[in-house]
């Protein structure tokens, strides 16, 4: 089993375009979709689950899509919050959450307020996330630390940089799924993905279930983890 699983939640658009519907009908239908992976991970003991919901480059989609999707944050946010809470889930939002309105950033405050000392499943949610915003956020934090004297640029290793990103303190990403057929990371987790597994499936996110989870783990389980050594060594130890 992975301890850490990231999902690219890709293809409400088209799986709603296939209905003859508009685009946003695929976002709605895309949060059974997200019940559906945290009630797997939660049943199967991965430790965090971390879903990309909106990226730092979703902004540039017509301004109607963009509503529709900030409405139905906070609308999961309200109705998902308390059960999520009472499964012993912890809920954190990734991303530079300053740019959505201060009534959701409240929102989010309080529901990681609510779930901080859950452990169950982690379950972040990456929302005007982008992987380079990530890495750039660190590198900022840690020259604020230089600044202020309190950080030798000498003493700046992969640890301590680690310790910066927005997943720090979590279990290494162990599996990257995507759905919606794409091959791309599309500025996810960039330095998170140095080791992790990739897989990739043509379903499109509103259809994904814990049938489709469970064959992205059986897939994973069978591949060997070299971390750059031989195959002999990784069987002999
Ligand atoms: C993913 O589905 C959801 C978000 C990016 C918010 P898309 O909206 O990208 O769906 P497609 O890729 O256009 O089908
Ligand atoms: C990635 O999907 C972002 C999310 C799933 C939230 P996109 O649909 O934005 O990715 P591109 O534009 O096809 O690379
Ligand atoms: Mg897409």
């Amino acid at each position: 089993m992975p301890k850490h699983v990231a999902i690219i939640m890709d293809g409400n658009g088209r799986w709603a375009r296939q209905k003859g519907k508009i685009r946003t009908f695929g976002h709605k239908a895309g949060v059974d979709a997200v019940r559906e992976a945290v009630k797997y991970a939660r049943k199967n003991g991965i430790q965090a689950l971390t879903l990309f919901a909106f990226s730092s480059e979703n902004w540039k989609r017509p301004a109607e899509e963009v509503n529709v999707l900030m409405e139905l944050f906070n609308l999961v946010l309200n109705s998902e919050v308390k059960r999520l809470n009472k499964n012993g889930v912890r809920l954190k939002v990734i991303g530079d959450t300053r740019r959505f309105d201060t009534k959701l950033v409240e929102k989010i405050a309080k529901a990681e307020l609510l779930t901080a000392a859950n452990d169950a499943l982690t379950l972040n949610i990456a929302a005007n996330y982008g992987g380079r915003w990530d890495i750039v956020d660190a590198a900022r934090q840690l020259a604020e630390d230089v600044a202020e004297g309190v950080l030798q640029p000498s003493d700046i290793d992969e640890s301590t940089f680690d310790n910066h990103t927005s997943l720090a303190s979590l279990p290494d990403l162990d599996l990257l799924i995507r759905t919606g057929g794409e091959h791309r990371i599309s500025n996810f987790l960039l330095w998170q993905c140095a080791y992790a597994e990739f897989y990739f499936t043509d379903v499109l996110w509103p259809d994904f279930n814990e049938s489709t989870f469970a064959a992205a783990v059986k897939d994973y389980a069978e591949r060997q983890r070299r971390f750059g050594l031989t195959g002999e060594q990784v069987v002999t130890n």
